[in-house]
């Protein structure tokens, strides 16, 4: 109908006809939108499906790993991994270690894993899960260390933050004794909440940089850039790292970070 619109002869008519077009053209696209990103966002599950490097709330994988990478090299997980980045990076770097990312996102997984598969990376595999549910997937001393890489900081409900008390309950049932946890973030609440957590339960602290950039200190892993750590760094954020060991004794899930005083 539109095109039945009577001659447009004038400047005038011209004017408000383009004007016409226009509008209706971004309503069409602000309508295809969601579509088209929900669409991309199935192409992407149905991938992960097929893809052999990516595990999607297995089945029996307690103690198996070594049989997942064909060798009982050292496995170190990235928690909240996203895209991936860093199992990519240090899987690249590192041939004779393992690395398995950790996100409850599949769509977010599925780059780093097709990444992994293009270039043939054996040493890198996915795991879809909620963190919450790590240790039905490992059994203790599978792991060899942890990286957690901009993980969401929960501002508000301090149980649900990857450096809680309640998560490093849970890592200190998979980890080797000695092992490492190392936490990279944009969140200055995050990064205190870790250094109070670190002191109450008598982690041993072993690198602390309060601007990693500022110090010039982003060498070696610590150059590996991810998808949120570029966009901080666009906005002009600081970035912090922290690097610390758990104590010998059990984690103290009691006290001032019981997930019950939580608000
Ligand atoms: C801010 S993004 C960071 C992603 C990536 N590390 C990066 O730096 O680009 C946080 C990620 O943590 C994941 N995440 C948060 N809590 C989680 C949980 N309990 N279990 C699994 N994934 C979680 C989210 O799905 C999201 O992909």
């Amino acid at each position: 109908m539109i095109f039945d619109i009577v001659a447009v002869n004038s400047d005038h008519q011209k004017y408000f006809y383009h004007q016409y077009i226009l509008a209706v053209t971004v309503f069409c696209i602000s309508l295809s939108l969601p579509i088209l990103m929900g669409h991309k966002k199935l192409i992407r599950f149905q991938a992960i499906d097929t893809y052999k490097n990516v595990l999607q709330y297995p089945e029996n994988m307690k103690g198996n790993w070594k049989n997942f990478f064909g060798n009982d090299n050292p496995i170190t997980l990235e928690l909240a991994c996203g895209k991936g980045e860093y199992s990519v990076n240090l899987g690249r770097q590192h041939k004779d270690h393992n690395y398995i990312g950790v996100d409850i996102k599949g769509n977010r997984i599925y780059t780093g894993a097709k990444a992994a598969l293009e270039e043939g990376l054996d040493n890198v595999g996915f795991l879809r899960i909620h963190i919450g549910q790590i240790t039905e997937y490992f059994e203790p001393g599978e792991v060899a260390g942890i990286w957690i890489i901009f993980p969401d900081p929960f501002l508000k409900k301090a149980k649900n933050r990857l450096t809680h008390p309640r998560f490093l309950h849970l890592y200190q049932q998979l980890l080797k004794t000695g092992a490492t946890i190392n936490l990279k973030t944009d969140s200055k609440e995050l990064y205190d909440f870790t250094l109070e957590t670190i002191a109450e339960q008598n982690c041993n602290k072993l690198e602390d940089i309060a601007d990693i950039y500022g110090k010039g200190l982003a060498t070696g892993p610590l150059a590996i850039q991810t998808f949120y750590e570029k966009k901080h760094l666009a906005d002009g954020r600081t970035i912090y790292y922290l690097r610390f060991s758990l104590p010998a004794n059990p984690i103290i899930l009691s006290g001032r970070f019981e997930p019950k005083s939580d608000t």
